[in-house]
């Protein structure tokens, strides 16, 4: 072979080999939209030293990052490996900007970052996302079309148990793939659900703690203590120590997109939000966002919904009267794997009983609105968002109105679909599409 081809062979067969996973955006502890911008920069590669660097694109030409830190993670059935991340600075509000990660002074990948936006922007949100099913890849390719600046995942981010071997086959190759990039183009934010926590004995469960990014501003809560993640010495060791400080406390935080505030909740049947520690927590992050023009609670087990499934899964509508007393517009869940979205309400709870039993109340529904013509809600309007990929769940109650409770007015479980916000000042407009982008339902919100 001629010298020259097979060196340009080589370099090509290096970039290549370079990631066991390519980057992808994360909002990184960065709660608040700054004048100055920044997102992480994640990816992952084998457990030997190399020379990682990071560049910007600034007005006159690249601009080096600071170097790329890494926590390793050796948690079988996977190689240990280990999970860079660099951080993308001075990055102008909602303007996209370059990037490019080199190896041992190569170029091996470029792309480009949204900055988030700090006026009219674009979330895509959906759930109970990656299985490997055709379903999760098609719904993936509608979500790159329809071109967010961010995406939501209401929880169970990756089945069966959310381990690192998984999100090397069914959650990075699909998220961020060459044909539909969507990772290392805008950041993916999450909330952890029954599967994403860690597992009896699976050590490489709750890889969401080491590989996602997200601020570290939630409750400040103990490894081993009160409403965190437990995890088992001598199991999830590795896992915990490749997290660092996301562990446990990454579980709820909050952010802001645009002038919208979302407040992320751990809904895990081991955080109890009626607990003082959580629920002043909330309260205080809830006091703090008046400002917002819009507040967004997303979570995975709903507080409200219709389905059969998961019916007695109820143990989040105790905040309900907090969400509405400090004027909550939404709540985001997943769990339940279809679409459902409820009136505007409000709730009082009567009866709060054990876990996973009924918790009984008294509801005030605004019927007056229609998200037409009449689109100021008196209430939170609570939407079901879980179709993102896995086997969806009573497709039968889609057609059989009786079967749903009085106050939900969109029910949707014969196809698979995600969540389009649309947020420009005092309008917010959802959308449900499905794969193909025919629209299931639309409300337009207004203050
Ligand atoms: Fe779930």
């Amino acid at each position: 072979m001629r010298p020259l081809l097979l060196l340009v062979l080589t370099a090509v067969l290096s970039a290549q080999d370079a990631f066991l996973v390519k980057p992808y955006l994360q909002l990184g502890d960065a709660p608040k939209l700054a004048a100055k911008e920044r997102l992480d920069l994640l990816w992952h590669a084998e457990d030997r030293d190399a020379a990682w660097s990071v560049e910007v694109k600034g007005p006159r030409g690249w601009v080096a990052q600071a170097a790329p830190a890494y926590r390793r993670l050796d948690a079988p059935p996977l190689p240990a490996h280990r999970i860079y991340r660099a951080t993308l600075r001075n990055l102008t509000p909602g303007v996209k900007v370059p990037y490019r990660v080199k190896l041992e002074g190569k170029v091996v990948f470029e792309a480009e970052a949204q900055a988030r936006r700090p006026g009219a922007h674009r979330m895509v949100v959906f759930g109970d996302a990656a299985d490997g099913s055709a379903a999760q890849q098609a719904l993936a390719k509608a979500v790159a079309g329809a071109h967010p600046d961010a995406v939501f995942i209401v929880g169970d981010l990756v089945y069966g148990r959310g381990r690192a071997s998984e999100y090397r086959t069914h959650f990075f190759p699909v998220y961020n793939a060459e044909g539909f990039p969507l990772m290392r183009s805008v950041p993916f934010l999450g909330v952890p659900g029954n599967h994403d926590v860690p597992f009896k004995g699976l050590g490489d469960a709750a890889a969401y703690f080491a590989y996602w990014s997200m601020p570290l501003d939630g409750p400040a809560l103990e490894p081993g203590g009160p409403n965190a993640a437990p995890m088992v010495a001598g199991v999830h060791d590795a896992v915990v120590a490749a997290a660092g400080p996301a562990f446990p406390r990454m579980a709820s935080y909050s952010f802001d997109y645009g002038n919208v505030h979302w407040t992320v909740l751990d809904s895990n049947v081991y955080a109890d939000w009626t607990s003082p520690a959580l629920k002043a927590w909330l309260e205080a992050d809830l006091k703090a966002a008046q400002g917002a023009t819009w507040r967004i609670v997303a979570l995975h087990h709903p507080l409200f919904q219709s389905s059969r499934s998961h019916m007695d899964d109820q143990w989040m509508r105790p905040i309900s009267p907090l969400l509405e007393q400090y004027g909550v517009d939404l709540v985001l869940a997943g769990h339940v794997h279809n679409y459902q979205r409820t009136a505007p309400l409000r709730f009082r709870p009567t009866k709060v009983g054990p876990r996973s039993r009924p918790v009984e109340g008294a509801f005030t529904v605004d019927e007056a609105f229609d998200g037409k013509t009449a689109t100021r809600a008196r209430g939170v309007i609570h939407i079901v968002t879980g179709a993102g990929g896995a086997e969806l769940y009573d497709p039968w109650q889609t057609e059989v109105r009786a079967s749903w409770q009085p106050w939900t007015r969109t029910f949707i479980s014969d196809r698979h679909s995600f969540t389009v916000l649309d947020v420009a000042g005092r309008a917010l407009k959802v959308r449900q599409l499905d794969p193909e982008g025919r629209e299931l339902d639309r409300i337009t919100l207004t203050k």
